[in-house]
């Protein structure tokens, strides 16, 4: 996946926007960018390969002349990163340049007959084809926005695009299953991946939905939808949105990383996401209710926050739930699952494509669909019968933390009014489980405040270890799992988060003296059961680090290092608290090794590509 954004500058030169507007969707991908300007008649391009402050450094993005400009941060997937794969990408003439996010699935064809057709093609990407057919189109017509419209019908996959042409003052935009948006500010009009790029500039955003082209310029937008025939209809342009982020929100605000800064705004997220509204968790609780199965479909992280719900779902409302990993939808449900079942898709950015295919499959069969996202307008809540949106704000560090709060807050809510609608709960049993939820960002608070230096510390300990396990059991194994994906993904650790209780099953084979084993121990129905799984691997020598209350006696004087907690006042939403000293263990590891936790390698922060 990448970033992209264009902007039409009112009052001067544009490059140095689009420049800091990519570094705010460096987030996004960051193997390669670039930057083209129009002026006079001429593209200028500059472009390179690796983070944007170091191409800057060597060729200066602020120099390009013009007030009207494309950007684009890459995340490779058609072609390696390197100069010639970045974008923008540009016709046989120079005088048109794209950037695009997704993937253009049948671009070999096209490429193969633009080739014959004696068209020059010099890179390895998907995207490379757009400029070329637009360069035919222009044959046809005189219009930008009609030529792109022209050519969209040619493309099969996912793309939002943004066009710009050597002689004329506009850009043009348009979108299929990529994210697009447009802010309209008093000195410019932009559209970007996503706000922050455009924050600085301008709040007012409206979303632009698939199958739309917008036409830019300085005097505003004009919306317009495509269909198949390659034709425009003109539509009116929706009110736009006032975006309530600040641009504090969406940079470090003071914090070396965005990752630590989202650590700590744990408590306010949560916060801000348990105050939904009683009738929208009430109208999305009616709807899993109403149906006999309930599968859960996402990723990653996401996963992790299903698979609690997991636990939620059959303590506190008697209902089982089926979780499936989003990449593995399709091929598990392969037969159709019927009108009876309701697909929960769980997803922080809306836009991760094994969620998406997996939700369009079982939508295809009828199945009803809601969903769990952090973003307005992404491409998940258009598929949804049914949407709950988390309140965590922009989240930048690649790692998800704080929309793993937020998700679990949120499943947590429902599986109470789950709980009362099923008749699990009483009434006094659902207002107790509650008020115990909405103690949780003081909770969180506090286990920032008291924990976070001992952990840092500890994180020391650790620095030559090379492998770890992160074990609990019951509701603790999601947490576990989630602990040793954190610790995975930024400190570039081996970690393998286990039930506790099947890791004699085979994985404690791999223990030795001094092997890291990571209890995740809650004080819960599992606690007695665990406590054999301690003594398991303390026998063979592993080096014990529990995280459990500070109350449990017995399980300190096992341990050989703990991380005390609180006592909380529901243990079935232990996660949200458990997972908090998980997230600054694999933070401080990650800065002990010398990497950077927002920007792991490899990774990008919404998945985009099959
Ligand atoms: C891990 C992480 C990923 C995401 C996964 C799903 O820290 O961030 O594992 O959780 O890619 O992303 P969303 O929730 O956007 O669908």
């Amino acid at each position: 996946m990448c970033g992209i954004i264009g902007a039409i500058h009112t009052k001067g030169n544009v490059a140095s926007l689009l420049r800091q507007s990519l570094k705010r969707l460096e987030y996004r991908g960051y193997d390669s960018s670039g930057i083209a300007t129009a002026a006079n008649g001429i593209l200028h391009i500059k472009k390179d390969k690796g983070k944007i402050d170091d191409i800057h450094q060597r060729l200066n993005f602020d120099t390009l002349p013009g007030n009207i400009g494309i950007g684009h941060t890459r995340w490779a997937t058609h072609g390696s990163p390197s100069k010639a794969n970045a974008h923008p990408h540009t016709d046989c003439l120079n005088r048109l340049a794209v950037v695009h996010n997704g993937i253009i699935e049948n671009y070999q064809e096209l490429r193969k007959n633009l080739m014959e057709n004696g068209h020059q093609l010099r890179s390895e990407t998907d995207t490379e084809v757009i400029p070329h057919l637009i360069e035919d189109a222009l044959h046809q017509t005189s219009r930008l926005d009609q030529a792109v419209a022209q050519i969209l019908p040619q493309l099969e996959g996912s793309y939002a695009i943004v066009v710009i042409e050597a002689h004329r003052n506009e850009l043009v935009a348009a979108r299929q299953e990529s994210p697009l948006i447009i802010g309209l500010g008093n000195q410019g009009v932009y559209c970007a991946s996503d706000v922050p790029a455009f924050l600085p500039m301008t709040r007012k955003t409206i979303v632009l939905e698939d199958d739309e082209l917008v036409l830019l310029t300085a005097q505003g937008a004009l919306l317009s939808r495509f269909n198949q025939s390659g034709d425009l209809s003109h539509l009116s342009l929706r009110l736009p949105t006032v975006v309530q982020w600040t641009i504090d929100m969406a940079q470090k605000g003071g914090y070396p990383h965005f990752m630590l800064k989202e650590i700590h705004e744990q408590p306010k997220a949560l916060q801000d996401t348990l105050r939904i509204r009683k009738p929208d968790l009430m109208g999305f609780t009616e709807i899993l209710h109403n149906h006999r199965h309930i599968i859960t479909f996402a990723a990653g992280t996401a996963f992790h926050a299903t698979l609690a719900a997991k636990y939620m779902f059959s303590h506190n409302a008697n209902r089982l739930i089926h979780n499936i990993i989003a990449s593995e939808g399709p091929d598990t449900v392969a037969a159709s699952p019927g009108e009876d079942s309701v697909v929960l898709a769980v997803s922080q950015s809306g836009e991760t494509i094994d969620t998406i295919h997996a939700v369009k499959h079982l939508k295809k069969q009828g199945c009803t669909v809601v969903a769990i996202t952090n973003t307005v307008g992404s491409s998940i809540t258009r598929l949804a019968d049914q949407v709950l949106y988390t309140q965590a704000g922009p989240e930048i560090g690649v790692a998800a933390t704080k929309t793993f709060a937020t998700q679990l807050a949120t499943l947590a809510s429902l599986s109470v009014y789950l709980g009362t609608m099923t008749g699990a709960l009483k009434k006094k049993e659902q207002k107790e489980l509650l008020e115990a939820l909405n103690q949780f960002p003081n909770i969180i608070q506090s286990v920032i405040r008291n924990q976070e230096s001992m952990i840092k510390v500890a994180a020391q300990e650790y620095v030559t270890k090379s492998d770890f396990f992160f074990l609990g059991r019951g509701i603790s194994t999601a947490t576990a799992m989630e602990g040793a994906l954190k610790i995975k993904e930024i400190a570039y650790v081996h970690a393998e988060g286990y039930p506790a209780g099947e890791s004699k099953h085979g994985a404690i084979a791999l223990v030795e003296p001094g092997f890291p084993v990571i209890f995740v121990a809650p004080n819960d129905s599992t606690r007695r059961h665990l406590e054999g799984n301690v003594m398991e691997m303390k026998a063979r020598g592993a080096r014990i680090v529990a995280i459990c209350s500070a109350q449990d006696k017995a399980l300190i004087n096992l341990s050989d290092q703990v991380i005390p907690l609180p006592q909380l006042p529901s243990l079935s939403f232990s996660p949200i608290c458990y997972v908090v000293p998980l997230q600054l263990l694999a933070y401080y590891a990650a800065i002990l090794r010398g990497h950077n936790p927002d920007q792991p390698r490899n990774l990008a922060k919404a998945v985009t590509v099959l």
